[in-house]
């Protein structure tokens, strides 16, 4: 992590919890994350859509530490769309960070690059940063594909945004082997793919982007490998599925996000 560069502690709920386990678990969270540091580091919760109204007004009505985050949206802002959920209507809930082109949808829902390349202009037309996901598969892995899956994906996505919305974005590294098999990537491949990630960045949009975009780390992150996780440079935070279901683990991370941030503070000072 940089010093300049606000850590993202995220919550991706996926398909768990109804709207009143939802309730608990933030009420429980933001009473944990009330005692923390959070000056350098926001947290996010990424609820399923029935639960995201529930989750606003406790955070709201109790003026928690917590942003309010979305798993997706449409890429038009209304019409006929049958079951989907409009930008406009997550924007209208408050709703601040949208995943955006999950391996999980990319995978289940046949989301491509060109339509990850429309969400991400439907969530910065609402005013709303997305959270790209990007990651190689284990296969690609092996054969050495890694950063020319990452290029590909992320190349699409940038080719449709202006520096000023790069400079915004926050992009996840998400590593497909990783994601739900407890098998997290370590420091050393994080921050490599973290770095490149940068790098393609500034190819595209420049320095001043590539150094304010924030790059997370998600894939089997927990409160255990979180401070080895966010010990390098270029990991701005991490995007946590499975681990942040439970409120007390997921403060754990947050706190171990705190502390990251702190044992920096005083290394460069
Ligand atoms: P897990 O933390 O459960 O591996 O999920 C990661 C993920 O997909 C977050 O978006």
């Amino acid at each position: 992590m940089h010093p300049e560069r606000k850590v993202l502690v995220a919550g991706n709920w996926k398909m768990h919890h109804t709207h009143l386990e939802a309730i608990r678990l933030v009420q429980t969270l933001g009473f944990a994350l009330e005692r923390m540091d959070l000056r350098h580091v926001e947290v996010s919760a990424h609820p399923p859509f029935t639960s995201i109204r529930s989750v606003q007004t406790v955070v709201d009505g109790d003026d928690l530490p917590i942003s309010l985050g979305a798993q997706t949206c449409h890429f038009e802002d209304l019409g006929a769309f049958t079951g989907e959920v409009s930008p406009v209507m997550l924007a209208k809930l408050g709703v601040r960070y949208v995943i955006t082109g999950h391996s999980e949808r990319r995978a289940m829902c046949g989301e491509t690059d060109e339509i990850v390349q429309a969400k991400l202009k439907a969530v910065y037309r609402n005013h709303m940063v997305p959270v790209l996901c990007v990651g190689e598969s284990g296969a690609e892995r092996a054969r050495g594909l890694t950063e020319e899956r990452l290029s590909e994906q992320l190349g699409s996505a940038l080719a449709v945004l202006n520096a000023e919305q790069i400079a915004s974005l926050v992009v996840a590294y998400e590593p497909i082997w990783a994601i739900g098999t407890g098998e997290n990537a370590s420091l050393k491949d994080a921050e490599e793919a973290a770095s490149f990630i940068r790098s393609v960045v500034a190819g595209n949009a420049g320095a001043a982007a590539a150094g304010s975009v924030r790059v997370l780390y998600g894939g089997s992150a927990t409160d255990e490998n979180a401070a080895e996780l966010l010990g390098g440079d270029d990991v701005d935070g991490l995007l946590v599925g499975g681990a942040s279901l439970d409120p007390d683990r997921f403060a754990r991370i947050v706190e171990r996000a705190v502390e990251a941030v702190k044992e920096r503070g005083s290394a460069s000072s």
